[in-house]
């Protein structure tokens, strides 16, 4: 059997043109513009591209894009000053601080500053907490792009065995609150987890966050199992000559494609859909704001 290839860059065009759909009714009803603002400190090429994806997209489903770029050695109170700043600004329901932040700066601080309500990465305290509790929270958007690829090819989870490979704050830990929510049984695995290979083959929904290239292998697939892959790894290519990269994920996949019953490519899988569900929250957070 050859697996479904979950077509992650269809979905998100499909979300992004429905998110296009209510910021104009925003303005015609409410007049209404949501605007997202995005702080970028330093110049780490890979957030560089985000964040440069991020306004584009922005603007493109009519939202206001505010572009807040600061120096690598911007003191923590300046960042700190501009979070304040734009938490008291009208314009401004979302705001996003790209992340890896450099040494200085205590990353924790930072995202807890950040208004909850406009909190559109959902990685504020409050909003993990309210996820955590089943309650209204800005979900992060890589895991919620993951959950409505798994409701899209899925449906009905409940009942279902979900592994979750990686623990991190922004997908392995919020991914697995969805699931549990879900009615999913859920597992989350990560490095130190013994017999990793067997745990993942006990799943029906296995979702890989770890950042580690084409770590999961074909035989850790159960057959017909749901494979979301969620790494974005730029390795070595010299087959396409001398310096070159492609990107692949956290999982083996022409290994996997051959037991899964549906997977999501690496690009054009889950990458596309965490901007996607960026502007999504966006909207919400200036619905939620306005009343
Ligand atoms: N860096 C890589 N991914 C993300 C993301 O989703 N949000 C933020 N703020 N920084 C990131």
């Amino acid at each position: 059997m050859t697996a479904e290839i979950i077509d992650g860059k269809a979905f998100a065009a499909g979300l992004r043109a429905q998110v296009g759909e209510e910021v104009a009714a925003l303005k015609a009803r409410h007049g209404l513009k949501p605007g997202l603002a995005v702080v970028l400190v330093g110049e780490d090429p890979a957030s560089q591209v985000y964040v440069r994806n991020k306004a584009r997209q922005t603007v493109e489903v009519g939202m206001a894009s505010f572009e807040h770029r600061l120096d690598v050695a911007t003191p923590q109170a300046e960042l700190l000053a501009l979070v304040e700043r734009l938490n008291r600004d009208p314009e401004v329901h979302g705001i996003l601080v790209q992340l890896p932040l450099p040494d200085q700066i205590d990353t924790a601080k930072v995202l807890d500053a950040i208004d909850p309500a406009k909190d559109v990465d959902g990685f504020h305290v409050i909003n993990a907490g309210l996820l955590a509790t089943g309650q209204k929270a800005m979900v992060p958007c890589t895991p919620l792009g993951c959950y409505m690829l798994l409701k899209e090819r899925i449906g009905d989870l409940s009942g279902l065995e979900a592994v979750v490979v990686g623990r991190s704050n922004i997908v392995g830990k919020p991914m697995a609150q969805l699931l549990l929510q879900a009615n999913c049984t859920v597992t989350v695995a990560h490095s130190r987890t013994r017999d990793l290979p067997g745990v993942c083959r006990r799943a029906d929904i296995l979702v890989a966050a770890v950042g580690r290239p084409e770590m999961v292998r074909g035989d850790w697939v159960k057959p017909g199992a749901t494979v979301i892959d969620v790494g974005i790894n730029r390795i070595p290519a010299p087959e396409r000559g001398e310096g070159k990269h492609r990107l692949v994920g956290d999982v083996a996949f022409e290994e996997a494609r051959e037991v899964a019953g549906a997977i999501t490519p690496v690009p054009g899988g889950v990458g596309p859909m965490t901007i996607a569900c960026l502007l999504a929250n966006t909207v919400t957070a200036a619905c939620r704001a306005h009343g």
